[in-house]
């Protein structure tokens, strides 16, 4: 059996193109979380219309898009910051705040501690537990918070559990938060996939709390990773201006900028894309939920993550026999508090999904 040592993040064909000799467009990636029905077709059919754009620069401030996405998100735009990605936003929060002890809620996403350590920071973890089925408990979480921590992350729906925190819990930790003078930083970047998207969203509490910038991108649920279109939503209008201050002119491109105003009023692709999710996460929670060898947890973004239950079975054994019918999912034992009893994939769409829990569950 081939050994992959290597860490593969989601994107990354182009190392599995090396090692296993498969080319990557034949790969379906189950790892990278992106949206199956590709982008909108609205902006497949109009945005090549507006090439000439790319011979002026972009407003430097970027205010329709914004007033597009406060639209979007239901926020005024002044609450809105553009970024090259959720990726540019991450740094440059993480470069204005400083933070000297940061708290992240994990098994998450790496780029926060990346981030934090780079600007010598030192990071906390506060573990879910997985016999709690990685829900956060939100009084011992709570009890924890203190002023000695400068900053929380939270990746909401997260990565890669895929658990969500309602808005109450979130108020609850904005509260004990704003008494200790902690900042809260949320990634949304799942949230759109979320049945219960109304109940999961933290942009209405951004109209009380100062404490709280929450991230979002268009890379997942819009399929557009390639686009790198990210924004971020905070009701701190003194924090807008500290970022408007800092940050580079023009990180999002005249093409990314029509790009975004098209795909955040294609209601009909996202209709489809929710209810498409919505249908796939139901029908493989079942399906795996189903079969003894196998523990999941409920997912709300468009991802889930499994448990293999049988002493011999491996992450690594799983990834290899999907890959090499094409199909490439997520071992997780890099992440921290997970091992190589953890794999995770998305859903991506009925035929191909159905394809991948036949090769998982044989
Ligand atoms: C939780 C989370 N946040 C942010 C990102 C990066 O997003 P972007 O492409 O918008 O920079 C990812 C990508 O995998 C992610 O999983």
């Amino acid at each position: 059996m081939l050994q992959h040592k290597d860490h593969f993040h989601g994107s990354d064909l182009e190392k599995i193109e090396q090692i296993y000799g498969i080319r990557k467009d034949e790969i379906v990636s189950f790892s990278a979380n992106v949206n199956p029905l590709g982008i909108s077709p609205l902006l497949r059919e109009t945005l090549a219309a507006h090439i000439d754009a790319i011979s002026s620069y972009p407003d430097r401030e970027y205010l329709s898009l914004r007033k597009c996405i406060g639209e979007y998100v239901g926020t005024d735009y002044e609450n809105i910051i553009m970024g090259n990605g959720s990726t540019e936003l991450i740094s440059l929060f993480i470069q204005l705040k400083h933070p000297k002890k940061a708290l992240i809620i994990g098994p998450t996403y790496s780029e926060y501690e990346r981030e934090i350590s780079l600007g010598g920071g030192t990071c906390l973890y506060y573990p879910l537990r997985e016999e709690q089925d990685f829900v956060l408990d939100e009084r011992h979480f709570t009890a924890q918070l203190h002023e000695g921590i400068d900053l929380l992350v939270l990746c909401n729906p997260n990565n890669p559990t895929s658990g969500a925190i309602t808005r109450g819990t979130m108020r609850h930790i904005l509260d004990v938060c704003k008494q200790n003078d902690i900042f809260v930083m949320v990634d949304e970047t799942y949230v759109e996939f979320a049945d219960n998207y109304e109940a999961v969203t933290s942009v209405p509490l951004t109209a009380y709390y100062n404490n709280i910038v929450i991230l979002r991108g268009t890379s997942k649920f819009f399929a557009a990773p390639g686009l790198r279109l990210g924004y971020a939503i905070t009701g701190n209008r003194e924090f807008v201006k500290a970022i408007h201050t800092r940050k580079n002119p023009w990180t999002i491109n005249s093409l990314a900028v029509i790009a975004g105003e098209i795909m955040f009023r294609d209601k009909a692709y996202i209709k489809e894309t929710r209810e498409l999710i919505s249908g796939e996460r139901a029908r493989m929670y079942q399906l795996f939920a189903g079969d003894g060898r196998f523990k999941v947890y409920p997912p709300s973004g468009n991802f889930m993550l499994v448990r293999l239950l049988p002493e011999g079975m491996t992450s690594g054994e799983l990834f290899e026999r999907a890959i090499k019918e094409r199909m490439m999912i997520r071992d997780c034992s890099t992440f921290p508090f997970l091992d190589h009893k953890y794999v995770r994939f998305c859903f991506m769409g009925k035929e191909m999904d159905d394809k991948l829990a036949e090769c998982l569950m044989r």
